[in-house]
């Protein structure tokens, strides 16, 4: 019989199919467009796999997961799965994986075009000469003579820090977990804030992740530093984000993911000169695209292999799934 396979990515048929060629049959179901829960809820129904959302608009709560009935593997075609209720899913004997570091190298390159984005004013100086302008008074600041702080040395974190490296900067940083990049010197997250000219967040957003950077953080910060975000919204308290901006105590900010997605189009943070803003693109580049589908396809048929499955994030191993 073939497997069942649900996909929540927009991916069309012949993409989910292609990544079993050869291998194993399947059938497919997709579902339509977010939002559409009970779709979603009879999608997954009978599914022996699910492809969770790249998009993180199809949510698997607790109700989703209680619907699966023969699911072996919610791989989620992204890094971030805060929006797969994991740990309901170990309870259910349910492994979650993602597809770990597969954008890497594209949200690197993203974090690093912000930072010197900032530091040079550039995003700012463009639109001023659209306009008509010709300011040559703005000065910057040389990456390489600068502290960059990193707030989790995971594989977007320690792929930025390489980067760092290669310009000359100090690169200091703090993880939960021991962590290592030649060049790179562990601190606390207080001296992390403290002495860092740029500070670069690249953890998931968890219970112990959301506002870990709120106004008392900020606080700490150098008035001149500024504050990168391309790992999830919510990290950052965003309305403590925009005062300190506002008053001077910061000196800008990066920021692809925001607390709101689609950021609002009354956010304060459009019209401030001293942000630079992206849609949510860290990981969007064709390169990292392919390799997407290389990493989902190759863990979907591990588990049709009879092998065990990997990137799992919530500890169910084929000995503990149901
Ligand atoms: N902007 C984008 O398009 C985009 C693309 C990919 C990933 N992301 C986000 O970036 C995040 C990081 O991606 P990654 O591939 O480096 O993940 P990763 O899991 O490889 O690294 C995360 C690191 O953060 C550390 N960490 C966890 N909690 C922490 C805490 N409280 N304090 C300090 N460190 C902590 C982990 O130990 C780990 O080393 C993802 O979870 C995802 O939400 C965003």
């Amino acid at each position: 019989m073939p497997a069942r396979v649900t996909c929540l990515s927009p991916f069309d048929e012949a993409t989910v199919r292609g990544l079993f060629k050869g291998r194993h049959e399947v059938d497919v179901q997709l579902v339509p467009e977010p939002p559409c829960q009970d779709a979603v809820l009879k999608a997954v129904h009978e599914a022996h796999l699910v492809i969770a959302d790249k998009r993180h608009k199809h949510r698997i709560d607790r109700r989703v997961l209680e619907n699966m009935r023969n699911c072996q593997l919610i791989q989620q075609a992204a890094v971030g799965f805060d929006t797969i209720d994991h740990r309901a899913a170990a309870e259910y004997g349910i492994p979650v994986a993602n597809a770990a570091g597969y954008n890497k190298e594209s949200v690197a390159d993203l974090t690093i075009l912000m930072i010197l984005n900032l530091l040079r004013h550039a995003a700012f100086l463009d639109r001023d000469l659209r306009k008509g302008g010709w300011d040559r008074t703005h000065s910057g600041h040389q990456l390489g003579d600068l502290t960059v702080g990193i707030v989790g040395l995971g594989n977007v974190g320690a792929t930025v820090a390489r980067r760092l490296t290669g310009f000359g900067s100090r690169v200091i940083f703090t993880d939960a977990l021991p962590r290592e990049v030649p060049g790179t010197q562990p601190v606390d997250l207080d001296t992390l804030l403290r002495q860092s000219d740029v500070v670069c967040i690249h953890t998931p957003l968890d219970v112990d992740t959301e506002r870990l950077i709120d106004a008392e953080a900020i606080a700490k910060m150098k008035p001149t530093a500024v504050l990168i975000n391309a790992a999830r919204g919510p990290i950052v308290d965003e309305a403590a984000l925009v005062a300190a901006l506002r008053e001077g105590r910061l000196g800008g900010a990066g920021l692809d993911v925001f607390e709101t997605e689609p950021l609002p189009a009354d956010s304060p943070l459009r019209s401030l000169e001293n942000v630079f803003l992206s849609p949510h693109v860290g990981g969007n580049t064709f390169e990292a695209e392919s390799f997407l589908l290389e990493v989902v396809g190759a863990n979907l048929n591990r588990i049709l292999d009879g092998e065990e499955p990997v990137n799992i994030v919530n500890g169910v191993t084929r000995v503990t799934a149901r």
